[in-house]
């Protein structure tokens, strides 16, 4: 293209006040020489008038990276460049140079009767092109244009469920290794969603996004294998025998035999109760695989198809066959073999699985509370798989097993004290997420194979037991202290706030949420913060899995159990005060991605104080 010469120095002096439909009158082409500004558009737009023949470029007038004005740019051989940051554009399409940058927005010009007018309808698709953008997003790993197209996408009232679809297809794909935090991040924000403000849903979906991009930054991409062959007349495989397939190849870390049997599973129509039964059987033939993740990962992943759709299952599942193949298995560390074998001890107790499995759910009032939750965070695993099994026989529910397991997994995340090595906050943490992970997965595939991960986590915990030694005591033991907090709800909720802008008030935060618990105020709005004090955090891969396994017994355990419902939001705040402050760089450029859409100049105008963490 021609060079065009803008000169510098905006018209602004009402051009575009006359309005013709869609069309904005700018004025007569002879009479434009330099950049005019007119109303219309998000923020104004630019129109730039070429000095070698009479086309007339118009783009939005606020540049797409941080808002400075493109009107106070400068036009060289049909490059628009931005002042601020130097990002340069391709006048006509709007197109950047600069990925970082994002494209500016162009609408069409016309000239009838030689009078210029902008078409106030931009050029493009709005939705297709801010999705186009979040996957250019993830593939460079730039934060701001993750947040600016998440933000786009929300305001144009497309679901979460296709952005989560984006970041579950990109994650996917873009990492050899498979299935990692960044996509356990992201489902679980997802999870989270309907109890969060609108304003954290748009920081939550960020969050996992720019995630999934940081996992895959740098990595190999995946090479997807197909399905087996399906010739006319054969009938498809049946799944047990592909299931049989895939839990042999994994047992023997065959990935491609393992994904191939899987594929062909997904591909033929297997229901997702048996998808998911295929995987959590295999991530349970061995004993606590990598640390309890890798039974995460699996019910993670059968959570974000429930979000975007099980006919997903062919992309999405393949990646966690690299996690099951190469797993580290419990059974090779010493402290599962020594000085309690606790391989040698559960490994006959299996055989009674079938029978358990069949009794449980008999008798539903049998409640496993009480005295199993002593049991479980006692120091003798023979006793805890014993009462195991005496809930199991005596006819509780499966479910009720696999959630007191979590619950006295939460109870250790309660009980943790801060004496401990602050790297052991995660031990823990393991732990609980883990027997969530059985005991969502229980509920969703229930099988006597998967049963065996109640017991995996169960001496997981008993592993954990001096960790709760000495073991902080939990708010009700210290009613001196509850008694001088405030009661208002609103009162306590900006107390908390204020608290994690301080290193390790974690005593004081578990309290404080005691104290609004017991004094019957509304959960919802104290998860709600509890997710704002989250994600106004550069927060580590396992706060995100606390807060969300959290959350979800706390929802399950409130009707039945209050008290119990109170300890698990006790153990969350005390994790993610732990973890808080920290630079919150993540939140500034959320922040600046919000500015931005409200056509703030973010060059000339300062941030309002005002605007709370
Ligand atoms: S390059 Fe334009 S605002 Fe940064």
């Amino acid at each position: 293209m021609a060079a065009i010469d803008t000169g510098i120095g905006a018209r602004t002096d009402g051009a575009g006040a006359d309005t013709n439909g869609h069309l904005i009158r700018v004025g007569p082409r002879a009479e434009l020489h330099g950049v005019s500004v007119i109303s219309g558009g998000r923020h104004g737009i630019a129109v730039f008038p070429s000095s070698v023949s009479e086309a007339v470029y118009a783009v939005d007038n606020r540049c797409p990276h941080m808002g400075f004005p493109l009107h106070k740019g400068s036009v060289a051989d049909g490059i628009l460049t931005c002042h601020w940051h130097h990002a340069r554009f391709d006048l006509e399409s709007g197109g950047t140079f600069d990925p970082w940058a994002d494209d500016v927005q162009t609408y069409p010009t016309v000239i009838e009767d030689g009078i210029v007018y902008v078409d106030a309808r931009p050029h493009g698709n709005r939705v297709a092109h801010a999705k186009a953008r979040l996957w250019d997003g993830l593939e460079q790993d730039l934060n701001l244009v993750v947040v600016k197209n998440v933000l786009a996408l929300l305001e144009d009232a497309v679901p979460p469920a296709e952005i989560l679809a984006i970041g579950g297809h990109f994650g996917a794909t873009y990492r050899r290794g498979g299935w990692a935090a960044g996509l356990t991040i992201l489902t679980a924000m997802g999870n989270l969603l309907p109890k969060l403000e609108p304003e954290d849903q748009a920081l939550a979906l960020y969050h996992g996004l720019v995630n999934v991009a940081g996992d895959c930054a740098g990595q190999p991409p995946r090479f997807a294998l197909d399905p087996l062959p399906t010739h006319d007349g054969r009938p498809a495989l049946a799944a047990d025998r592909l299931q049989r397939w895939f839990r042999r190849f994994i047992d023997v870390r065959d990935a491609d035999g393992a994904e191939r049997s899987l594929l062909t599973a997904a591909a033929s129509g297997t229901p997702p109760s048996t998808l998911a039964d295929i995987l959590a059987t295999a991530a349970t033939d061995h004993f606590f695989l990598d640390g309890g993740h890798t039974l995460d990962f699996v019910n993670k992943a059968s959570e974000l198809l429930d979000m975007i759709g099980w006919q997903e299952a062919t992309a999405i599942l393949p990646s966690l066959v690299p996690g099951l193949a190469m797993a580290r298995r419990s059974e090779e560390l010493n402290s599962w073999r020594h000085p309690v074998d606790l391989v040698a001890l559960l490994e006959p107790k299996f055989a009674r699985l079938p029978e358990l499995f069949a009794a449980a759910g008999s008798d539903p009032e049998r409640h496993a509370s009480g005295t199993l939750t002593a049991t479980l965070l006692g120091d003798d695993p023979a006793a805890i798989v014993a009462a195991l099994a005496t809930a199991l026989a005596e006819g509780a529910l499966l479910s009720a097993v696999s959630r007191q397991v979590s619950y006295a997994a939460a109870l250790r995340v309660a009980r943790f004290h801060s004496s401990n090595e602050f790297s052991d906050w995660i031990t823990v943490l393991h732990t609980f997420t883990n027997a969530n992970a059985v005991h969502q997965l229980l509920r969703r595939s229930p099988s006597p194979e998967l049963l065996r991960g109640v017991y995996h986590a169960a001496m997981r915990l008993y592993l954990d037991r001096f960790l709760n030694t000495p073991a902080a005591r939990l708010p009700e033991e210290r009613p001196g202290k509850l008694a001088a907090l405030p009661t208002g709800a609103d009162t306590l909720l900006v107390g908390l706030r204020e608290l994690l802008d301080r290193e390790q008030q974690i005593e004081t935060a578990g309290l404080v949420v005691h104290r609004y618990l017991s004094l019957e105020h509304d959960p919802a709005p104290l998860i709600a913060e509890l997710g704002h004090l989250l994600l106004r955090e550069d927060a580590e891969f396992h706060s995100y899995q606390m807060l969300e396994a959290g959350a979800a017994l706390h929802s399950e355990l409130a009707p039945e159990d209050p008290v119990a419902a109170v300890r698990v939001l006790v153990a969350v705040a005390r994790y993610l005060a732990a973890h808080a402050p920290t630079s919150r760089a993540m939140l500034q450029t959320a922040k600046t991605a919000r500015r931005l859409r409200r056509g703030e100049d973010l060059a000339t105008e300062p941030a309002e104080d005002a605007e709370a963490d």
